[in-house]
């Protein structure tokens, strides 16, 4: 396949990380996923990653940035395995990629870092290769490749149903800001969900996000969002480390509007009124020594999107 883009030409692309406002899960399917109720956000944290063409068949990745040592940059990288499975499907078996990736999100933190990557991978290929596809065929390879892809492709605010990646639109006013207390060790999802099933062998009473946190989101209000933030994985997620429960009870007390532990975790989100509560709040939380960092983000913010 000739090459569209001349060989030194670079396509660059910025994925968002997600936090889940509502996850609510049932029990384990036979396939080994849970069947989730989950509203997500895209907010202001960021991973770039640069593709250039390579020799077809060539899939190479660097990775750079926060945390860079605990990403595998091989073939095991989700980025690498989303630029295969494009090539694959799309490329007939003419391209390669060289990718470079610059890492903020964090890793294994439960905001969907490697979901982030490969979709950036996905929409940078698609744009290097310049192949024919379409929005929808993304989130279709999307969610071969994992169940956060597909959000991570479109971004904003959106209803997950499925395993997460049957994605609804939804209504939501305003701008939210959050203080972030990245946690110094990671928790593995899988693990997560195991101690989720060993706690609530039949799933959360109800599969049901709050009606009450859409309709905070439809009017643009967060103390009333702040009081309807659920997760049904916290409860695992801090049995598995109980120093979030340390964290998530600091931060109210500091008077966030709403805490929780975002996704799988270990990275604790809380919800705050406006900058000005947001600086005081990390400020506090830095103070007590929580957290391997803290960080402002707003949201929503959009997904996966070239910016060169
Ligand atoms: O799809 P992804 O690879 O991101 O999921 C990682 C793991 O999280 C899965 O292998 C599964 O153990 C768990 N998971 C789940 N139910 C979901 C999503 C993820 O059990 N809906």
């Amino acid at each position: 396949m000739a090459s569209p883009l001349a060989e030194a030409e670079v396509v660059r692309v910025r994925a968002s990380g997600k936090i889940n406002l509502a996850l609510r899960s049932g029990p384990r399917r036979p396939d080994g996923y849970h069947r989730l109720a989950t509203v997500f956000q895209a907010v202001s944290v960021f991973d770039e990653l640069d593709a250039r063409w390579a020799d077809a068949g060539e899939f190479s990745i660097t990775v750079e940035g926060e945390q860079a040592e605990l990403v595998p940059a091989d073939d095991s990288n989700l980025a690498v395995k989303a630029a295969r499975l494009l090539a694959r499907e799309y490329g007939a078996g003419g391209v390669g990629c060289a990718l470079e990736l610059r890492k903020t999100i964090p890793v294994t933190g439960g905001m969907a870092g490697g979901s982030a990557d490969a979709a950036a991978a996905l929409l940078a290929c698609s744009v290097l290769w310049d192949l024919d596809t379409s929005p929808d065929d993304l989130l279709e390879l999307g969610a071969k490749l994992g169940a956060d892809v597909p959000f991570c492709l479109a971004g904003g605010t959106a209803m997950g149903t499925g395993r997460g990646d049957r994605l609804a639109p939804v209504l939501s006013r305003g701008s939210y800001q959050w203080v972030l207390a990245m946690d110094d060790g990671e928790l593995s999802t899988p693990e997560v969900f195991r101690r989720f099933d060993e706690l609530h062998p039949t799933g959360s009473a109800a599969l049901e996000v709050p009606p009450s946190l859409l309709n905070a989101l439809i009017s643009g209000d967060p103390v009333a969002l702040g009081q309807s933030l659920v997760n049904d994985l916290e409860p695992a997620a801090v049995s598995l480390r109980p120093q979030l429960g340390r964290v998530l009870r600091a931060g109210r007390e500091l008077g966030a509007l709403g805490a929780l532990v975002s996704g799988s975790g270990p990275t604790v989100a809380f919800l705050v009124a406006d900058e000005r509560a947001a600086i005081d709040l990390s400020v506090g939380l830095a103070s007590e020594g929580l957290g391997r960092a803290i960080r402002r983000v707003h949201g929503p913010v959009p997904g996966a999107r070239l910016i060169s």
